[in-house]
């Protein structure tokens, strides 16, 4: 396919000034020396927590390292205490943000329409928002998968929404950070629905759609998962905490 892969590091609410710098000061440094190739054929991202965005950001400036926040609010500046804005990111020189995480689904009460909402304002600022989809094992035990993921992608797709300035990312909430993911014939099956249902709100530009998976991406199953033909990259958690493992993760795409 035409699509460049995205291997994204979601580095959730992990490190201190000093270990995320080093870890992200490390991928520069790989992406420009041995991990040229994979960086001539791939977009690698890392996603700090906000505290740590501006920093990172300012020491890869100039690398092939992209950089991008965890979360952003749907407005652009106000009384919202503790929030980050998407316009706040890309001043800081993101070019990416996740949002509708199944961590901020569930710890923060956020909905489809509040999903769409954060990507909304973050396309107006600029930056790709990564929507996060999947189901819950009760879900999928109840064969719901493919209504659920479905009605997410319907729900959280905002308007302007085209094949190249969004990203989607499928997880299963039962596969993050377990160490257990779905099969292959699973993984397929969803990605390609997503697909399928993303051609009727984007229409052709559904081929250019980059559809990461997320859950228990490691280096020993990347090549497998990453293989298939709708899997178009990997939103990695506690695998992208070491410089190593992601570096493995980006060779095997
Ligand atoms: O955003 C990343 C995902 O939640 C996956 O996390 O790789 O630790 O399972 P994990």
């Amino acid at each position: 396919t035409a699509r460049r892969a995205l291997i994204a590091g979601n580095w959730k609410m992990n490190g201190l000034r000093a270990d995320g710098l080093a870890l992200a000061k490390d991928l520069a440094a790989w992406l420009d020396g041995e991990g040229r190739d994979a960086s001539n054929r791939l977009d690698m991202l890392v996603c700090p927590p906000a505290t740590l965005v501006a920093l990172v950001a300012e020491a890869v400036t100039g690398s092939r390292l992209a950089v991008g926040g965890q979360d952003c609010h749907a407005a652009e500046a106000g009384a919202h205490t503790g929030d980050t804005s998407a316009w706040m990111l890309k001043d800081l020189g993101c070019g990416f943000v996740i949002v509708g995480h199944s961590e901020r689904r569930t710890d923060h009460g956020e909905s489809d329409e509040t999903v769409r909402a954060k990507a909304a304002a973050a396309l107006a600022a600029g930056l790709v928002p990564i929507i996060c989809i999947g189901e819950t094992e009760a879900e999928r035990d109840a064969g719901r998968t493919l209504a659920v993921v479905s009605r997410q992608i319907n729900g959280s797709l905002p308007e302007g929404a085209t094949g190249t300035n969004v990203v989607i990312a499928y997880e299963p909430v039962w596969a993050i950070g377990t160490g257990r993911t779905p099969t292959t014939e699973d993984v397929a099956e969803v990605h390609a629905r997503i697909r399928d249902e993303a051609r009727g709100r984007l229409g052709a530009g559904a081929d250019d759609l980059r559809i990461l998976y997320g859950g228990s991406v490691k280096p020993g199953n990347a090549a497998e998962l990453l293989g298939l033909a709708d899997v178009d990259g990997a939103l990695v958690g506690g695998a992208s905490l070491k410089a190593a493992d992601f570096q493995a993760i980006a060779s095997a795409s």
